[in-house]
């Protein structure tokens, strides 16, 4: 147990080190308007995006969590103008390229969760030997979410278990919960336990929105580019007041 003192209300806290989310999923927000409060262009805000994206991983280190997922590039984010999707992807390839050998000095597993063959193929090139070199990795999965979405997970699952059952390798009377889960990006992996979302928006915008059913939230109004380890232990330990029930009676 460590007592960490809390700025806001001057009194001191517990942040309990045996009892920490062992998934850790985050929708990263708020990189625009981090750029626009200080007058930058947005590219700025994106950019400083990847620094807070190394420090949550370095914390995660620090806490001993075994898994993040971090939302990076939705199936709506097309949407957006094209200059800022070229920004966006072409940063994702150079911090795969430049943070390749701390990854693997840190034994970080990279995983990929989204429809990763629209992506360019250079930047696709990198996910495939990043997540390669780092298979065997065991101390932090990371696992990145891009041109992922919630929706396109579940009817990519649908159309996965009927090629099962065509291929009678799944037989259609046993379909539950666990054969959607089994065949989700996310098959390998426990659902989150805590999911934060910065910027101070209450939504999932499409989010791994089956294997949150049973997540605890944390909306905080920091923009993602200033969230450091301070605002994620102040995020932890409400996580740990919480009483977890799945619907059923305490
Ligand atoms: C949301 O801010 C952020 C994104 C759509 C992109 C997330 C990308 C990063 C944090 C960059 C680095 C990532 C990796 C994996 C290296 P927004 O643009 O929606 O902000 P706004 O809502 O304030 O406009």
């Amino acid at each position: 147990m460590i007592v960490i003192s809390n700025c806001k209300n001057n009194k001191n806290e517990l942040f309990d080190m045996s009892s920490l989310p062992q998934h850790l999923a985050i929708i990263m927000d708020g990189n625009g308007r981090w750029a626009k409060k200080k007058g930058f262009p947005r590219s700025m805000g994106h950019k400083e995006g990847a620094k807070a994206v190394k420090r949550v991983i370095a914390s995660c280190l620090d806490f001993n969590i075994p898994i993040l997922t971090i939302f990076a590039f939705s199936t709506e984010n097309w949407k957006r103008p094209k200059k800022e999707i070229a920004y966006l992807l072409k940063l994702f390839e150079s911090v795969l390229v430049k943070e390749k050998a701390n990854l693997i000095r840190n034994n970080i597993k990279i995983n990929f969760i989204g429809r990763l063959t629209d992506l360019p193929t250079p930047l696709n090139d990198k996910i495939n030997e990043l997540c390669e070199s780092t298979k065997k990795n065991n101390r932090l999965i990371l696992n990145i979410a891009v041109n992922y979405g919630g929706r396109a997970e579940i009817v990519d699952a649908i159309n996965s278990i009927i090629l099962k059952i065509d291929k009678k390798n799944l037989n259609i009377d046993k379909i539950n919960e666990d054969t959607v889960s089994d065949n989700l990006y996310t098959y390998n992996l426990p659902d989150p336990d805590l999911l934060i979302r910065t910027a101070g928006e209450m939504r999932i915008s499409n989010f791994m929105i089956w294997q949150t059913a049973y997540t605890e939230f944390w909306v905080t109004p920091v923009l993602w580019p200033d969230f450091d380890k301070k605002n994620l232990i102040e995020a932890i330990i409400n996580f740990q007041k919480r009483v977890r029930k799945y619907g059923g009676k305490i």
